[in-house]
């Protein structure tokens, strides 16, 4: 009995067998479209650039991973249906406009969808029924306007939603409501007016973008008791309410760069107490007042860049900042000075970047050389005087070791570097362009100064000797020839007219006014050097003017 039940059902499973051997040796090689690669060992079909109108449907409907980024798909139709087993859908760059609804209804294993770079305007609030296990959704660079409060329902997995370049100016309430494992949001490129308050269901987020929108008022900010990381830069803020920031407590990176900020918002700031990342570059901030960053005794890293009105940075203005390390002050064009001593609250700082800002002269004193391992003063309009001679000692020391090439600044040498190649002189007239690497030690040396002290010794010497020259042989010369009158002779003792030779004459002679006049004549000129090249020196005398020379020179304290 039991074998006339088996016999049939062996012959009923036959031709299924063999169905399923055709359809898998048909799926492994002819049935992959010419413009595809098609792997079975991993299950992946990729088809980029295949110039593709429609879904192919003759895939192996096994496949795990689908890539049809880059092609004409207008339309996804029914088509993945057949594909119930994929993880990855990348369907970037195509031309579609509407999703439509519970297109994805058997895509249960999918994790990762991306559609970005389509035209889709509106999502139906089941467009994404069936995507249990998605994890990574990107829909940026369409032309998305809202999303209906269900749109995510379904999406109980999602982790990452991707959602920049879109025109999205509203978010509407509960859209996150079921989506409990949202770690990522990024919303860049939308056009937002405010901190969409709908994040606030998000309760587990990690990181938040919103770069490149049109928020022009942080005021209510939601809690986000998770919230690492945070960058509204790009916008129009000009304030933030002292207490929007209370409810991230976690808070580890804060952009704020390119908005409308006048002032350091310190009160607000100081809320953060996580805080080691912050970025503020490209406002309108005038003045870093003393305690600027107040509270953020972690903060490690500070970008202050491109603040082009920036005059004015208070000696205390770090003074919290206990444990800062890293510190970038680049393209300030308006900060002509900045105070001595001003890293002196900071005992961790390592790198110092202050690049093509305005800054004439830096001394020893605005840097704790010893404890610094990365100075970056390129671009600045320096006087190479012998007030920068601690700084050309630095670069010489560089020149002998190789050049690094790294631009990850976050990486520190263990020795001190500084950017000596893009160090120039912009004065004086002689040195103006000039690497200071290349300047040689007398140019910059005030050491120059003693050469100007050297010739002023020797000319007094030198006319001291033409007199007792003078005193010695004028004499002789008249006793040589008595007759001839001394006016007569080459002027060189012009003292008026002499009958007679007399003694006391020569004496006369020797304090008279002409001799004096040259005197003063040669002291002229070396006034002249000294108003060019120093400030201390235009009105003092040659002395003086030593002595000012050797109070500034600058204790050299480098490693
Ligand atoms: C298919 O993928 C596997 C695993 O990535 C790889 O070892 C194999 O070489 C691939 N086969 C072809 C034909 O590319
Ligand atoms: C599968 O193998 C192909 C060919 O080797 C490779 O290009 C593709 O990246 C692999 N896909 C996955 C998901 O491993
Ligand atoms: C994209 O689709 C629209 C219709 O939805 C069509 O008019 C347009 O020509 C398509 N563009 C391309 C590049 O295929
Ligand atoms: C989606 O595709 C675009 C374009 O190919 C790519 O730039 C983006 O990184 C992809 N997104 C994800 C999450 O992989
Ligand atoms: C979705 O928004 C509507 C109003 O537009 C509201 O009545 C409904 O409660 C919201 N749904 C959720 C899940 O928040
Ligand atoms: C954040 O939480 C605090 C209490 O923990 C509450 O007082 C405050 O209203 C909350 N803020 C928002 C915007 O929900
Ligand atoms: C700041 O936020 C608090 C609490 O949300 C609110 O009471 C206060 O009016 C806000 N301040 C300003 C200046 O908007
Ligand atoms: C602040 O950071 C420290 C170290 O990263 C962490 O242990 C602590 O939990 C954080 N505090 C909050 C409130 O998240
Ligand atoms: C922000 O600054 C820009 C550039 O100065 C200016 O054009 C714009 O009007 C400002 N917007 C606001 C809201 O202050
Ligand atoms: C550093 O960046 C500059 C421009 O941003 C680039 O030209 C240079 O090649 C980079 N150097 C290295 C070593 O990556
Ligand atoms: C060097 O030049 C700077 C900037 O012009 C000036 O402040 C400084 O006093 C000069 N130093 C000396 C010693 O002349």
């Amino acid at each position: 009995m039991g074998g006339e039940t088996t016999q049939p059902m062996f012959w009923r499973t036959v031709p299924i067998l063999l169905l399923l051997a055709m359809t898998g040796f048909i799926s492994e090689g002819a049935l992959c479209p010419g413009k595809c690669r098609c792997n079975d060992t991993n299950l992946s079909v990729a088809c980029t650039s295949a110039a593709l109108e429609v879904i192919p449907h003759q895939l192996n409907p096994e496949i795990r991973h689908m890539d049809l980024s880059n092609n004409k798909i207008s339309n996804l139709y029914y088509a993945l249906s057949i594909y119930e087993n994929l993880i990855t859908l990348d369907l970037s760059t195509n031309n579609i406009s509407f999703l439509g609804s519970d297109k994805f209804q058997s895509q249960r294993s999918l994790q990762v969808l991306n559609i970005s770079y389509n035209n889709i305007e509106k999502l139906k609030k089941d467009s994404f029924n069936g995507l249990k296990a998605i994890v990574k959704l990107d829909l940026s660079y369409n032309r998305l306007e809202r999303l209906h409060n269900l749109t995510f329902l379904e999406l109980h997995s999602l982790q990452i939603i991707i959602l920049s370049g879109n025109r999205i100016t509203h978010l509407e309430s509960g859209l996150f409501k079921t989506t409990k494992h949202l770690k990522e949001l990024v919303l860049d490129d939308n056009q937002l007016l405010e901190i969409p308050s709908a994040v606030s269901d998000a309760v587990g987020l990690h990181r938040l973008t919103l770069s490149q929108n049109l928020i022009y008022s942080v005021n209510i900010m939601p809690n986000l008791s998770e919230l690492r990381f945070l960058s509204i830069d790009g916008n129009v803020i000009r304030d933030i309410n002292h207490t929007a920031l209370t409810g991230l407590p976690s808070l580890e990176r804060l952009d704020l760069s390119d908005n409308n900020f006048t002032n350091i918002p310190t009160a607000s700031l100081a809320k953060l107490s996580n805080l080691t990342w912050l970025k503020l570059s490209g406002n309108f901030v005038e003045n870093i007042p003393p305690v600027a960053f107040r509270g953020l005794f972690q903060l490690k890293y500070i970008h202050l860049d491109h603040l082009d009105l920036l005059t004015r940075i208070d000696v205390r203005a770090f003074v919290d900042n206990i444990n800062l390390q890293h510190i970038w002050l680049n393209d300030n064009i308006g900060m002509q000075s900045i105070p001595t001593r001003l890293f002196h609250g900071n005992p961790k700082i390592v790198h110092i970047s202050m690049k093509n800002n305005a800054l004439t002269t830096i001394e020893t004193t605005h840097f704790p050389l010893d404890q610094l391992r990365l100075l970056q003063l390129g671009g600045n309009p320096l006087e190479c005087n012998c007030s920068l001679l601690w700084l050309w000692h630095l670069a010489q020391d560089q020149k002998k070791l190789p050049i690094i090439q790294s631009n990850h600044t976050y990486e520190i040498p263990s020795e001190l570097q500084i950017d000596s190649r893009d160090i120039n002189c912009a004065g004086p007239a002689t040195l103006l362009g000039k690497q200071l690497i290349d300047v040689t030690e007398s140019e910059i040396n005030c050491s120059f100064s003693w050469v100007v002290i050297t010739s002023a010794v020797i000319s007094v010497l030198f006319v001291l000797l033409i007199l007792t020259g003078l005193m010695l042989w004028g004499p002789l010369k008249k006793t040589i020839l008595p007759g001839k009158d001394l006016s007569q002779g080459n002027g060189t003792l012009s003292c008026g007219k002499a009958e007679t030779f007399e003694p006391s004459r020569i004496e006369k002679c020797i304090v008279s006014p002409p001799v004096s006049h040259h005197d003063y004549r040669t002291l002229s000129s070396w006034e002249h050097y000294g108003t060019e090249y120093g400030n201390c020196v235009s009105n003092m005398n040659i002395y003086e003017q030593l002595d000012c020379h050797l109070k500034d020179r600058p204790h050299i304290v480098y490693v």
